[in-house]
């Protein structure tokens, strides 16, 4: 065990991130004034690259114009092999107010890449006396990003979140798919006749829970390209969620009442979690570190992943 304590993510609801083109007009007062926890105003690949002007404007005024309530506000910026991305930075963060929390940045290869954008974003707030840090989340998206995982998640105090970017990162791996998550047809382990299909997910999405656990960052799952098909979300969503991931992308917003309904520990989970915190407090109070709960072992561990559950619905219901 070491002696260095886990540090504690942000603590803010992050069931859901809804993206949308920064260049459509008519997405923003949709954005704001539905479920989603974090809104994510997309500069980079749902933009043409005719259309970043535009949308990098289109965005400001956003920012600025829209009631967002209480959500989390984050601007997907370019990747940082474009000619785009730092103005992006300079002119969202030199004209848009305090109420951007966050930029997203994408393809992240290494932690450098995170040291860069900081040395900027550091700048521009200081010359321009933003009271508010800016926060960063950024995209796991190719086989450097996760090769380099840890270092990146530890890269900056502005580390908030990490996602899992499916599509990009099945890409740069040159794995053999055009789907966007999920399950993929030649993924299968054979036994006799019956063919059992794995997650070829599950490594990547592992490896980043590990790192945004070990520094203080919420790991999120990315997108799931097919909306038409809510039991594939459901499923990856629930996966991701056993896996300690806190959140899921939503990319049309009939996902969103998906992601909050799966990310939202249910009524069941809790009442069950704040049984075994009763349980061991009964325990405890007889001198026992172990007792046993609906013909299970529960120990002092059990106390921490019952915890896990009762925290992050407090936090949610507020
Ligand atoms: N946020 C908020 N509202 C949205 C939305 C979004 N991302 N996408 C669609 N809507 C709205 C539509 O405007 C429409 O509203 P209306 O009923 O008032 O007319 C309603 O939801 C239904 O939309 P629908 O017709 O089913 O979809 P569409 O054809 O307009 O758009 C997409 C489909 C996929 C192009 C669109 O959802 C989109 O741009 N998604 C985000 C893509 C993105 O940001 N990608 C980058 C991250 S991977
Ligand atoms: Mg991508």
């Amino acid at each position: 065990m070491s002696f260095r304590l886990q540090p504690a993510p942000p603590a803010r609801p992050n069931r859901c991130q809804l993206f949308g083109p920064g260049s459509n007009t008519k997405l923003p007062p949709k954005m704001a004034a539905s479920d989603a926890d974090v809104i994510n105003l997309d500069l980079e690949d749902s933009v043409a690259p005719s259309d970043k002007d535009n949308a990098r404007a289109q965005v400001i005024a956003a920012i600025n114009d829209i009631d967002w309530g209480t959500k989390t506000l984050s601007v997907r910026i370019n990747g940082l092999d474009t000619p785009y991305w730092y103005r992006d930075v300079v002119d969202v963060l030199e004209q848009a107010g305090d109420r951007l929390d966050q930029i997203m940045i994408p393809k992240v290869g290494c932690g450098a890449d995170i040291y860069a954008v900081d040395a900027l974003v550091t700048a521009i707030e200081t010359a321009k006396k933003r009271t508010k840090p800016i926060a960063f989340e950024v995209i796991i998206e190719s086989a450097a990003g996760i090769a380099h995982v840890e270092e990146i998640a530890a890269a900056s105090p502005r580390m908030a979140a990490m996602s899992l970017g499916a599509a990009d990162f099945a890409a740069s791996m040159g794995m053999q798919t055009t789907g966007i998550g999920g399950t993929q047809d030649n993924y299968y382990m054979l036994h006799g006749d019956m063919r059992h299909y794995s997650d070829p997910w599950h490594w990547a999405q592992t490896a980043i829970v590990a790192a945004c656990r070990t520094h203080g960052v919420l790991p999120v799952d990315g997108p799931f390209g097919d909306f038409s098909d809510d039991e594939g979300y459901r499923a990856q969503a629930r996966r991701s969620a056993t896996l300690g991931m806190v959140g899921k992308w939503a990319i049309h917003p009939k996902q969103i009442a998906l992601a909050n309904e799966v990310f939202t520990p249910s009524d069941a989970a809790v009442s069950e979690a704040r049984e075994i915190l009763a349980a061991m407090e009964t325990a405890k109070a007889n001198g026992e570190g172990a007792t046993v709960y609906k013909g299970r072992l529960v120990d002092i561990a059990s106390i921490k992943q019952a915890e896990v559950i009762v925290q992050q619905y407090e936090m949610i219901t507020g």
